[in-house]
Order: C-alpha cells, then structure tokens, then sequence
C-alpha cells in the first residue's frame, strides 16, 4: 500500500500564516500545527455536518477528534440551535441570572451521585479552578495532588512559563493507577493537602487510556477518607460519555465534588463544578468566585437540550455499543499488522499509541497519522479519539479502513 497525495491545504496555510503575524503562535496551544503532523493538517475549519468537519480548502473528514470532546451529538444540531435562537431572542446576558440556572443546576443533582449543589460556570479550566478553590477554601490547606490534565490555570498548567515556582510547589503530581505513591504523597503532605484531583478513566497526554483498575478507584476514596482531603473527579471528558452520571456512576465509586463540562451541551461553552452541600457551601461567602459571563443563559439552555436529545434517545448506550465493536475491529486491525503499536481505551474513547521503545517510532507515527488524514480521518497523534452519536455505521466502517490502509503504508515504508 503506498501512501495517498497530499491534500491541497493552500487556504488553511495561507491563513495561518497572516495569524502568526497577528496572535502569538497563530492559533493557541493544542490547534497548533505542530501537534498533528505539521504542513499535512487542516488549520481552519469552514464548517460542520453530523460526524464530519470540512476544512476552508474544501476537505471532508470523519472527524473522531470531536473538537476535544464537547461533541457528543454531532456538529449543526437543529433542535439544540432553536432552543438557543429562542433564548437569544429574549435575551440572555443579564445584571440577574434567569431561572434556567436552577433548572439546569437540578437536573445536575438529579443525574450525578456527587452532586448535592453546583455551580455553572463556562470552561473546563473554569471548572477545576472553581473545585480546587472549594476545596482549599473547606480544608485551610494549600496543596493538591492531581492526577491528569485539568487545563491552563496556574495551579495546574505543564508548562512552567509565567508561572509563579512557589504556585507550582503546591501541585504535587502523582501517576494513575498507582496507591502507593499516592499514599506515599499523602503521607509527607498530611498537614497541607487540600485536595486529590483525578480524571476518573485515565488519560495521560499520547499514553493509553485506560478504564479504572479493579478497586483503584476505591482505593483512591479511601485514602481520600483516611487522610481527611477533599477528592475532586475531574470529569470534564468522562462526564456525559461515560455515562449520565459519568464515570462515578458506571465504576461506582462517589468523589466529594465533581468536574464536568465539554459534552454537557454539544460545543457550547459551560462547565460546572458540583458536589457536597457540606463542602460546596464555602462559596456562599468564605471565596469569591464570579465571571460576568458566568450566568449568560444561551449555554445553559443548549445544555439542557443535549441532555433532553441524550436521555431520549439513550445516547450514551447506542455511543458505547458502537464504541465497543469498533474497539473489537480495531484491535484486529491493529494486531494483525506487523506495526509495534497498541490499541487501548474504552468504547466511548479509543485510542492508538505507538511503541515509544521502537527506534522508528517517530516515523512510524508519523507516518500513520499523516496518511489517515490524507484519506479523510481527522484524528490526532498525541490525544485519544471520541466516538460521537451521529458518526454512522458507515462513517466508523471507514474509518477502520483508512486506519487499515494507513498501517499497510508504514509496514511499506518501514518494514518491521
Ligand atoms: C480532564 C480535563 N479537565 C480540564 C480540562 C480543561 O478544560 P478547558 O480546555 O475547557 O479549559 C480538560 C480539557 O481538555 C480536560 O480534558
């Protein structure tokens, strides 16, 4: 199998180049070129339709990135934009907020076992930063020990630029799946600890994603418990993918509060942090949290019609079961090819990862990836991919044969 022709990218280049001579970077952090396969990627994006996106140079793709994930139902959803038109058309940036707040806070607690209160806010960075204030606010204590990627805020971001050291001190990182660091952390941080932070299936950034192990997220509760600290899932991908209730429900293990955000309304931006009446309550008067665009209205109604379509229509079931037979074809795909890569992921989020100890490794995946895009597979070497409701038999089918093929050129151009 020999790779296909470029695609014709001219627009999207020539666009990126006028942005970098007026935003830093061009395009901010993870859209950069440089995380797909520079010069073989889209930039920009002219629209999309059910599981696919179309790029300003004309180019359709399966998208199975889902824009990182808010894209639960699919892009243009009708039903979701009317109810939206609706509310711009009595207005919906106010000095008070409008009762769709409670409406939408008490379909919260109805669905998610931690949730006894919450707050909506807008982003996922939003979210974890509203959690970790609470907690630090209920417990008088500094640090948190997290596991995972909670966004862009000082307290948590990776890269250390323009972040104060004394604010990095206070994050303690430690690696999922593992107790004993964990309570090794908590131990030489007893007096301080504030808080664990954890993203319930876990996902480290380009690793495999991996359901809960058998009684790790027990155990993670129970030294939560042991130690007196507060334990935040931070649920902004698993929540409404994983489950309605979101990956508490399905593991059954109930953290102290609860992040959640992108597929909670389809693209539109709001998140929301919820959880223990006890513990929410610092935020009645003991921290300050607030946003002007926090009770804009526009969101939360597109909220509560992406849970109307995803409880109708049981969205999440029918995302899983398709999620589960294509991890079964992809992992026969994948283990009959010579190519040292592993397939790993729940139904919902799949994902490939290519043997890191391969001494063609960055050629092999690079190889790869820049042949699934050529043939219209828009996925993304460094983070898992989605599974949304509109991608259909057919676009999942191929898909799978563009994932095929493309291992068939890396076995041609650098045979194992
Ligand atoms: C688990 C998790 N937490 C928090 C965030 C931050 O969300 P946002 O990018 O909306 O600020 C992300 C974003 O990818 C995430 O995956």
């Amino acid at each position: 199998m020999k790779s296909t022709p470029k695609l014709n990218l001219e627009k999207s280049l020539a666009l990126f180049e006028e942005a970098k001579q007026i935003s830093p970077g061009g395009v901010m952090g993870i859209r950069r070129p440089y995380n797909f396969v520079e010069g073989e990627y889209p930039v920009y994006i002219n629209r999309g339709y059910a599981g696919h996106i179309i790029d300003v140079d004309g180019n359709d793709y399966i998208d199975m990135l889902c824009a990182y994930g808010p894209i639960i139902l699919g892009y243009h959803e009708p039903e979701i934009n009317r109810a939206v038109i609706e509310q711009m058309e009595k207005g919906f940036c106010f000095s008070l907020v409008q009762p769709v707040q409670n409406e939408l806070i008490k379909r919260l607690i109805d669905l998610i076992p931690s949730a006894e209160m919450g707050l909506l806010v807008k982003t996922g960075s939003d979210a974890t930063g509203v959690a970790v204030r609470i907690a630090r606010g209920y417990s008088g204590k500094d640090k948190i020990l997290r596991c995972g990627y909670h966004g862009w805020m000082d307290w948590c971001v990776e890269v250390p630029g323009g972040v104060p050291q004394k604010v990095r001190e206070l994050t303690l990182d430690f690696p999922y799946g593992d107790l004993e660091t964990l309570e090794k952390l908590l131990q030489e941080n007893k007096d301080e600890a504030a808080c664990i932070i954890i993203t319930p299936v876990g996902h480290p950034l380009g690793q495999p994603v991996s359901a809960p192990p058998q009684g790790y997220l027990e155990g993670v509760r129970s030294l939560a418990d042991q130690y007196e600290v507060v334990l935040i899932f931070d649920e902004i991908r698993s929540g409404f993918r994983v489950a309605m209730g979101g990956a508490q429900e399905r593991y059954g293990v109930t953290p102290d509060l609860t992040t959640i955000g992108k597929a909670m309304a389809n693209g539109y931006p709001i998140s929301a942090c919820v959880g223990k009446a006890e513990i929410m309550k610092v935020a009645e008067d003991d921290v300050f949290i607030s946003s002007t665009f926090f009770p804009n209205s526009l969101e939360m109604v597109a909220a509560m019609k992406c849970l109307d379509i995803l409880e109708r229509e049981n969205v999440i079931d029918a995302v899983w079961e398709r999620g589960e037979k294509f991890l079964e074809q992809l992992k026969k795909i994948v283990g009959q090819s010579k190519v040292p890569a592993t397939v790993s992921g729940i139904p919902p989020m799949p994902f490939i990862t290519f043997d890191k100890a391969d001494e063609h490794y960055k050629n092999r995946r690079i190889c790869f990836y820049t042949n699934t895009i050529r043939r219209g597979l828009f996925v993304q070497p460094y983070h898992h991919w989605y599974i949304s409701y509109r991608h259909t038999a057919e676009d999942l089918e191929n898909a799978l044969q563009v994932i095929a093929e493309a291992l068939q050129v890396v076995e041609n151009d650098y045979p194992v």
